[in-house]
């Protein structure tokens, strides 16, 4: 499946773009919802707000979507860290919506993998196959939060794991890239001139093994769906 990237103008530009397709997506829902992970940082956080408001809000059929969540750090929801408190703040506490929070506070990867197994349809591997895995993209090329260096980019048979972060002194939950790589469609958001380098960096780099350690957003490449970078300008270089 051949890689995909489109530039917005800027991030508002990039949230009404994703906007549009998620109410396609809704509208396309026929016998079970259409499922969707979200990232967390915030990348993504004024595609939630945009959601959540005119003409998105009434537009969407919220019965249609059922949302996850690819990483989670480990603190409660109210945590000001929490990506699941992020997303309830800017869209979740506007609009009634089927939202599984990933408690990675509790640790317990395997219940979430449950939920996922429960919820969602599974491919010829038997893998939960997602409509949509939204990611974002750190500076250092870590994505969802398989950071570089960590055990999680390893998992090759489990589907969620609780990964140590040295780097950050934490242990976050996390999908691992046979999740991810299972998706119908994997978008990778990225925007800011912040993100300018290591986006160039990882859209020019080969596929080699050496690569996917350095920058592990490498090693997302679904096996039977769709990959789409979606970057504003500034992340693109074209500003
Ligand atoms: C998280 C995210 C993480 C994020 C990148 C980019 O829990 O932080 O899942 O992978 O997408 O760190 O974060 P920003 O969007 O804040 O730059």
């Amino acid at each position: 499946m051949p890689r995909i990237i489109v530039t917005s103008a800027d991030v508002e530009d990039m949230a009404h773009r994703l906007a549009r397709r998620i109410q396609q997506f809704s509208r396309q829902a026929q016998d079970r919802p259409f499922t969707i992970a979200l990232a967390g940082g915030n990348t993504p956080k004024r595609l939630y707000e945009v959601l959540s408001e005119g003409p998105y809000r009434e537009e969407i059929q919220w019965g249609g979507l059922e949302f996850f969540f690819g990483d989670e750090r480990s603190v409660p929801p109210e945590h000001p860290d929490s990506n699941y408190g992020m997303a309830h703040r800017a869209l979740f506490s506007k609009v009634q919506a089927v939202v599984h929070r990933m408690p990675a506070e509790l640790g317990d990867a395997d219940a979430y993998e449950a939920v996922l197994r429960e919820r969602v349809a599974a491919d010829s591997q038997e893998v939960p196959k997602l409509d949509l895995v939204l990611l974002g993209i750190g500076k250092d090329g870590h994505t969802a939060s398989l950071f570089p260096g960590t055990a999680g980019l390893q998992e090759s048979s489990r589907l969620v794991v609780m990964n140590d972060v040295p780097q950050l002194n934490t242990r976050r939950m996390t999908f691992t890239y046979r999740l991810i790589n299972a998706a119908q469609r994997v978008w990778i958001l990225a925007a800011g001139a912040d993100k300018r380098e290591i986006v160039r960096r990882c859209l020019s780099a080969g596929l080699e093994p050496e690569h996917r350690a350095q920058w592990p957003v490498l090693g997302v490449r679904p096996s039977n769906g769709e990959l789409v970078w979606w970057l504003d300008q500034a992340a693109a270089g074209t500003q």
